[in-house]
């Protein structure tokens, strides 16, 4: 008997995929194929899926030349099959030409011709509409945004614009061909159909809530706002108009993070009693975040961050929060320890723009710890500890890029109707964040008043 094995997507299962599975049936007697798990696309750099990993195994089970189908989720699982299956021929189409050719040690390698004029690709953007991305702010941030949204597909484009600082918008658009340079706000929200905000902190929450009055959907960076209210007030507009509202904290779309939570999840290190984690910058004393004495601060710049993994683990409710900051001469913190705890579990978030820490995160459990290495806040590797110092398993999670296509990916991916990833960043946690700056905006305030 001969056995013929393939591998794809297989999403939007269409004619080429049948095409290619009836031509790789006809080269032996059995035909297993492997779909390619939604990690492993991720790291394979395809975001965006319109077809949830079952469906896409159940529509290449359906097909009547497939004899067996195999979830495919590493690299190197091609020549482990191979002998695994002991199969004698390889089949792929030949747009990965030559790609394959180190199987030729274990069998034939065979490229079919494609099926010309459908992929997935297509299909996925041609019935949706284009979603054109209006930017407010031109920073650093910005300028990573620009670059990141380019690995997304999905029919998203950057195509507006808008800084009130005019000069600094058209420095950025002068490295961005396709980007037009809005004179105001109002008139970048008759053009686009979302908007990511990279403003300063504060003005966060009065962009997102003329966007979203305007009908438009909205990625905001982080804080999405500082105080709860507003907060509340802003996920209230969206819900009201069906529009898609998240805050841009690019650790919790990002793959390693989210397997992480659910190793935690699973037990492997029983009931969660402990996270330490920390975010530091060593910064000039003249940049905004250490200038502006109402806003700037290492809280709210970086604490985003510690608080994500302490609101996932610990949850939203019952929390008692405390904090401790060392302050510079013009009274924002340089440093800040923020306690959280829930009566169950405790947790410390180090911040600092004045102080370096090491960049990595502890999760203390009943049966173990985990230790996520720095910076943990891309999260690609980490450690499962039990008593034994021996006893180590170890984890590697690839993180792409900067790490933002993955929270564009999941706001495409909402706005277009697929909901093939789980809302990584819950209208809670954004809510809690909010509550949490606001209550350490007063711990600050006070010291002050002293
Ligand atoms: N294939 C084909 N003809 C097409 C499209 C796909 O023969 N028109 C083949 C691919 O070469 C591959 C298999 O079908 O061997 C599975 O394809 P998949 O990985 O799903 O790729 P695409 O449909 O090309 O998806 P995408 O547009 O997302 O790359």
């Amino acid at each position: 008997m001969k056995t013929v094995i393939t591998y794809g997507v297989f999403d939007l299962y269409h004619e080429g995929h049948e095409n290619l599975l009836r031509r790789a049936k006809a080269l032996g007697d059995r035909l297993i194929v492997g779909v390619t798990s939604n990690e492993f696309t991720k790291q394979r750099g395809k975001l965006l899926l319109a077809d949830s990993l079952d469906i896409r195994m159940a529509n290449v089970r359906n097909c009547p030349y497939v004899d067996e189908v195999i979830l495919e989720d590493h690299y190197g699982q091609k020549a482990e099959d191979i002998q695994k299956y002991r199969a004698d021929v390889f089949v792929v189409g030949d747009d990965w030409k030559g790609k394959f050719d180190y199987l030729r040690k274990w069998c034939e390698v065979v490229y079919l011709p494609r099926t010309p004029g459908i992929s997935s690709s297509s299909l996925r953007t041609a019935p949706y509409p284009k979603i054109s991305f209006g930017v407010v702010g031109s920073g650093r941030i910005v300028r990573r945004f620009l670059e990141e949204i380019k690995t997304v597909h999905g029919g998203v484009h950057a195509e507006q614009i808008y800084n009130p600082h005019r000069e600094s918008a058209e420095r950025a658009a002068a490295e961005h061909p396709d980007l037009s340079v809005c004179d105001s706000y109002p008139n970048m929200l008759k053009l686009c159909d979302a908007v990511y905000i990279a403003s300063p902190h504060e003005t966060h929450y009065a962009y997102a809530k003329e966007a979203l009055q305007e009908g438009k959907h909205v990625l905001c960076e982080k804080p999405l706002a500082l105080k709860e209210a507003e907060a509340k007030e802003l996920f209230a507009i969206a819900e009201e108009k069906s529009l898609v509202l998240m805050e841009a904290v690019k650790t919790a779309y990002c793959p390693g993070f989210t397997r992480l939570l659910s190793i935690i999840e699973t037990g492997f290190i029983g009931e969660v009693r402990d996270v330490e984690c920390s975010f530091t910058k060593l910064t000039a004393p003249d940049v905004r975040e250490r200038t502006d004495t109402e806003y700037g601060g290492a809280f709210t710049e970086l604490a985003s961050y510690t608080l994500l993994p302490v609101l996932k683990l610990l949850g939203c409710k019952d929390l008692q929060v405390r904090f401790d900051s060392q302050f510079d001469e013009n009274g924002i913190d340089l440093y800040t320890k923020a306690y959280i705890s829930n009566g169950k579990a405790l947790s410390c978030g180090k911040t600092g723009l004045g102080v370096k820490t090491e960049g990595s995160m502890i999760v203390a459990g009943t049966d173990g710890y985990i230790r996520v290495e720095a910076p943990w806040w891309k999260t690609s590797r980490f450690s499962i500890h039990h008593e034994d110092p021996q006893d180590i398993q170890d984890f590697k999670v690839y993180f792409a890029g900067e790490g933002l296509r993955y929270e564009i990916a999941e706001f495409v991916d909402r706005i277009q109707g697929w909901h093939t990833s789980d809302y990584h960043l819950t209208k809670e946690e954004s809510i809690t964040m909010a509550r949490i700056f606001e209550q350490y905006l007063e711990y600050r305030k006070g010291l002050r008043e002293e």
